[in-house]
């Protein structure tokens, strides 16, 4: 069995190298040339625990080999990038383009899957791109969409026990897939059709965004009528089927703050609940910064002075160092740009960033008259208080 994955990013090079370790002859494609020959000499360009011993260990075996163009194969798997645009539509213009690379690779009794997250129909955009292409393989080859659900910094157990989601363009594509997983996933595979799989993948991201969204704006009503929220979500969650999520400053990363998107542009009307939510957890990071930027003009009109602001915490979630669509980010860039203060700003996970200065946690901390917790790393979760300070808690650091 050969297999040709497109795109060796945070998802495409654990599942190429995880194929590779089960035994798949795999070439992974990217457009990056450093990329590929980082690859090539058996390291790796991104941060996730034992990929570099995995993809060391396949490289050398010879199961694994990186290169810019496809070859041919019997499986073809898509896992570039789906940004969305200004507008935020999805863009999927690096799907097309990879489908269009691996075209003349194709031959009957191949199967062709999509897995980079996908408004609904690509698979099925792609498919009449294909068959434009290449009419004489229509009904000759299976195409499939298989959405990724793993959570960065455990890729490689994920891909390997999650249930994974098929959707064939057909039911015999379906099992095509499903029997390409079934060599490197122990989770259950679930088969279904391609416009399912596309919108389960999206649904499963609005739903988590959807549900930050209801405690977000709990944290706000809290905030006006005095009430702590995190001990209100506390007690709420005693109930047996209450289940509510602690709200932070707001919501990020790639996925979350992205996919839910991809629905409300296709389906303006009738997303009204997944686009409030996208629009209250962004609301949320403004509304921290605004109460940033207050305590600034009521701290220097009680102290004639500016006051020293420490901004804690960059990263979109706790204990990692991703500033993807990171609220923290966005809102210590306007207290930056706004605020009559002079600002230190602190992230733990990152050694050093072109655009801000860091500055040791600690030693912010100590220098500073307003505190403002962003990000629930592990580092700040033990810090000593000191009351002659002004803190603000977005994170539940001080709940
Ligand atoms: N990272 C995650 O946690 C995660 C989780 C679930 C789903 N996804 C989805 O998986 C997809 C890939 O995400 P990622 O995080 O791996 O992206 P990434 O940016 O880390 O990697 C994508 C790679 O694709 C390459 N590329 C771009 N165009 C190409 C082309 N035409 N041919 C070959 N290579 C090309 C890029 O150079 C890059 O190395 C996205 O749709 C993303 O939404 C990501």
């Amino acid at each position: 069995m050969k297999a040709v994955f497109m795109g060796l990013g945070y998802i495409g090079l654990p599942t190429a190298a995880a194929a590779a370790g089960k035994g798949i002859t795999v070439t992974g494609v990217d457009v990056s040339s450093k990329v590929v020959d980082t690859i090539n000499q058996g390291k790796i360009h991104i941060v996730e625990p034992d990929l570099d011993r995995l993809v060391k260990a396949v490289v050398e075996k010879g199961s694994l080999k990186a290169a810019l163009q496809p070859e041919e194969a019997d499986a073809f798997f898509i896992v570039v990038p789906t940004p969305f645009k200004q507008n935020h539509r999805a863009d999927i213009s690096y799907v097309e383009s990879a489908t269009r690379m691996v075209i003349p690779y194709l031959q009957e009794g191949n199967l062709f899957v999509i897995e980079s997250t996908s408004p609904v129909l690509t698979t099925e955009k792609m498919t009449d791109i294909i068959f434009k292409e290449r009419p004489e393989l229509k009904n000759k080859i299976y195409i499939a969409y298989c959405p990724e659900r793993v959570l960065p910094g455990n890729v490689l157990y994920e891909l390997e026990h999650n249930d994974r989601v098929i959707g064939g363009i057909n039911p015999e594509s379906s099992d095509k897939a499903a029997a390409f997983y079934g060599q490197f996933v122990q989770g259950t595979l679930h088969k279904t059709n391609a416009r399912t799989a596309e919108m389960c993948k999206l649904t499963e991201n609005a739903s988590r965004d959807a549900q930050i969204a209801f405690a977000n704006e709990l944290s706000m009503i809290c905030d006006k009528s005095d009430i702590n929220v995190w001990d209100l979500i506390e007690l709420a969650n005693k109930h047996p089927r209450v289940k509510i999520l602690q709200p932070g400053c707001g919501v990020g990363g790639h996925c979350i703050a992205v996919d839910p998107w991809f629905i409300v542009s296709d389906f303006p009307e009738q997303a009204q609940i997944i686009k409030r939510a996208r629009e209250t957890n962004d609301y949320k990071a403004d509304w921290c910064a605004n109460r940033v930027l207050d305590a600034c003009r009521q701290f220097s009109h009680d102290n004639d002075k500016e006051p020293v602001i420490a901004c804690m915490g960059l990263a979109f979630k706790p204990d990692i160092d991703d500033l993807r669509e990171s609220p923290a980010k966005y809102i210590t860039s306007r207290i930056i740009s706004e605020a009559n203060a002079e600002v230190l700003v602190v992230e733990p996970n990152i050694k050093s960033h072109k655009t801000f200065n860091l500055v040791p946690y600690q030693e912010a901390y100590d220098k500073a008259d307003i505190v403002v917790w962003l990000v629930k790393h592990k580092e700040f979760i033990h810090m000593a208080i000191d009351n002659s300070k002004t803190e603000l808690d977005f994170c539940g650091i001080r709940k």
